[in-house]
C-alpha cells in the first residue's frame, strides 16, 4: 500500500496481467473468434470510451445522469445512510459524484478500476473536491475475487452504473451477482444501471455513432495487442459491425475482416476469412420486470427502480437479502 495524498490510499489488487497473452491466444482459437471486453480499457481505451459517452446518438450515459441528478434524494432515501461505497469500473469517478452530495453520511469511497492511471488521476481530483471523504483506490478486475481491504461494520452499497452489468451474459451477470453479494452483509445495498429494451433504430445508432468513435474504440484494441504482444493486425482491415441481436436481447460487436489475410501473435498464425469477425462485446438489454427477476435469483430483493421519462434507462436499487434464522 502506498499514500499518495492525505485521503487517498492506493491498493494493486490486479494480478492477471500475465494472463493476457495466453487469454488472447485462446479466444481468438474459438470457432467465432473473440477477444475479452476488459482489453479495451488501456490509458486510449479509456478515454476513447469517454468521448463514446459524449456522443450525441449514445443516449445511455445521458440518461443515467439525468436519473442520478433528478433522483438522488430519492435514492438516498431508499437506501437509508450508507458508510461505504463502493464502485465498480469506476473509470472517471464522474456519475458518482451526483450522489455524493446526497449521501451525507458516507465515510469512505472505494473505486474499483483495472486502468491504474485513469483510477489514480480521478481518485486524486475526486478526494481534492471531497477532502473528508476517505478514497481507498483499487486497481483490480472486479470480475475476480478480491479481498477488499474495508474495515468497519457500517452499512455499505455497491454502485454499478452505465449498464455495464450488461456487458456480461445474463449467466455471468448472475454468477457476478452471487459473487457481489460476497462484499456484503445482510440488508447492504447495490445501486445498478441498466439499459432497457427498445425499438433497433435507437439502440443501433448508439453504437455506430456518426463520429466513429465506438469505431475507433473498437478497433484501438488490436492497436494495444500489437503494442503489448507484438501482434501484426493491420488496423486498415479490420472494421467496426455492430448490430441487434433481437432474439438475444443484445447489442453485439465485431471487427469485421475486409479480406482473407493473416495475423501473427506470438508463435501462432491466425487465419482470416473475408468478413469472418471477431466477436469484441455484447451489451444486453433488460426490461424493468427481466432485471428484477434476474436479480431476486442471486440472493437480492428489488427495492425500487427509477427510469427517465421514456424509460429509455433504468437505475435500480436491491439489499441482499436477510438469511432466515433458524
Ligand atoms: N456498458 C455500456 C454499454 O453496453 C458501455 C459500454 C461498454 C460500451 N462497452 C462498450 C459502449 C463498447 C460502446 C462500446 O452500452
Amino acid at each position: 500500500m502506498k499514500t499518495i495524498k492525505h485521503r487517498v490510499e492506493s491498493f494493486d489488487l490486479y494480478t492477471a496481467k500475465e494472463n493476457m497473452e495466453e487469454d488472447i491466444l485462446q479466444n481468438l482459437s474459438q470457432q467465432q473468434k473473440q477477444i475479452p471486453a476488459k482489453y479495451f480499457y488501456d490509458k486510449q481505451g479509456s478515454e476513447l470510451f469517454e468521448l463514446i459517452t459524449q456522443q450525441e446518438e449514445y443516449y445511455p450515459t445521458r440518461a443515467e445522469t439525468e436519473i442520478f441528478m433528478n433522483d438522488c434524494k430519492s435514492i438516498a432515501q431508499y437506501t437509508g445512510p450508507i458508510h461505504t461505497l463502493i464502485e465498480y469500473g469506476s473509470g472517471s469517478s464522474k456519475k458518482i459524484k451526483s450522489l455524493l452530495s446526497s449521501f451525507q453520511s458516507l465515510e469512505e469511497y472505494m473505486p474499483i478500476d483495472i486502468s491504474e492511471e485513469f483510477l489514480l488521476q480521478s481518485s486524486i481530483e475526486l478526494s481534492n473536491q471531497y477532502p473528508h471523504l476517505s478514497v481507498k483506490a483499487v486497481c483490480g478486475d472486479y470480475t475476480a475475487p478480491l479481498e477488499l481491504p474495508i474495515k468497519g461494520a457500517g452499512k455499505k452499497a455497491i454502485f454499478f452504473p452505465g449498464s455495464t452489468i450488461g456487458n456480461f451474459e445474463p449467466r455471468e451477470a448472475k454468477a457476478f451477482l452471487v459473487g457481489s453479494a460476497g462484499h456484503l452483509n445482510d440488508g447492504d445495498g447495490f445501486i445498478v444501471g441498466v439499459d432497457t429494451k427498445k425499438d433497433r433504430e435507437k439502440l443501433e445508432a448508439a453504437y455506430n455513432d456518426a463520429n466513429g468513435i465506438t469505431a475507433e474504440f473498437n478497433v484501438n484494441v488490436l492497436r494495444r495487442l500489437n503494442r503489448e504482444l507484438g501482434a501484426n493486425f493491420d488496423l486498415d482491415q479490420f472494421e467496426h459491425k455492430a448490430l441487434y441481436n433481437e432474439e438475444k436481447g443484445r447489442i453485439e460487436m465485431h471487427l469485421r475482416s475486409k479480406k482473407e489475410q493473416q495475423v501473427q501473435i506470438s508463435n501462432r498464425l491466425f487465419e482470416f476469412k473475408k468478413n469472418e469477425t471477431i466477436h469484441t462485446e455484447n451489451s444486453y438489454k433488460y426490461s424493468i420486470e427481466e432485471f428484477q427477476l434476474l436479480v431476486q435469483q442471486c440472493g437480492f430483493v428489488p427495492v425500487k427502480v427509477w427510469t427517465d421519462e421514456n424509460e429509455t434507462f433504468s437505475v435500480h436499487y436491491m439489499e441482499k437479502q436477510q438469511t432466515k434464522k433458524s
